[in-house]
């Protein structure tokens, strides 16, 4: 998987992608990561890249001539056409669905806006999913794409040392993970639930899918909805 990010903060993508699993990932080459600056790609001899917005209004806008110009040279150095993600309080909620789609991808370059946002003409030209990281604004797209590099990333074989660690736990199979405990078997008054000292695998097994149905329905009802949806299709 090798990431394009397009920022005009590329310093913050670095430091936030180099600790980690994500850092021994890309040390170990599982992941790939470009963090390019759109400012370097504007012909304004000021590097400037963004100016008034035509209607008037607060704030300033990306021009498209950087972006695009960027595009284009991330485009001739992968030799295809990418999906291109922007990163926008518009664009479709993110899912761990969404996550496991990006995650057969090669190569995925990622926009990030900042200001009062870019110039239409640009983002009709190269973005193919407008995303988004939830209902409330950010300064700019950086973060929200480091979220969807961890979130993708961990889903790449290899990533995580024991790959089944990301099957077995919240969302796989649209519930949240059942409560975990360790050593001791008691602290601050409170014990290990007896069933997991038992050492007795399908009492456990039965009692962890229980607590994932429960906390489930109590914490995300919308998530239990579903769950329970899909499910009574498997029965009859
Ligand atoms: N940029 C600013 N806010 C955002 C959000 N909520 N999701 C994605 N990108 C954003």
């Amino acid at each position: 998987m090798k990431y394009y990010v397009m920022s005009l903060f590329p310093e913050m993508i670095e430091e936030g992608m180099n600790t980690s699993i994500l850092g021994r990932a890309r040390k170990e080459g599982k992941i790939d990561l470009k963090a390019v600056n759109i400012r370097d790609y504007t012909l304004d001899k000021h590097q400037k890249v963004d100016d008034y917005p035509y209607g008037g209004g607060a704030g300033m806008v990306l021009e498209a001539e950087p972006v695009y110009r960027c595009y284009e040279a991330i485009c001739s150095e992968i030799g295809k056409v990418p999906r291109v993600v922007y990163l926008t309080p518009q664009g479709e909620v993110f899912s761990q669905n969404m996550a496991k789609e990006f995650a057969k991808e090669e190569e995925i370059v990622f926009l990030c806006g900042h200001y009062e946002g870019i110039d239409e003409r640009v983002l009709e030209e190269i973005v193919t999913d407008y995303v988004s990281v939830g209902d409330y604004v950010l300064t700019g797209g950086e973060l929200p794409a480091m979220v969807l590099m961890d979130a993708i990333s961990r889903l790449v074989p290899g990533v995580l040392s024991n790959e089944d660690s990301a099957e077995n736990e919240s969302f796989s199979d649209g519930l949240l993970e059942y409560p975990q405990y360790t050593r001791p078997p008691e602290i601050l008054g409170r014990k290990v639930p007896d069933v997991l000292l038992s050492g007795h695998h399908e009492n456990i097994r039965k009692w962890r899918q229980e607590q994932s149905e429960n906390r489930t329905r109590e914490r995300r009802p919308d998530l239990y909805e579903s769950w329970r949806k899909e499910n009574l299709l498997f029965k009859p």
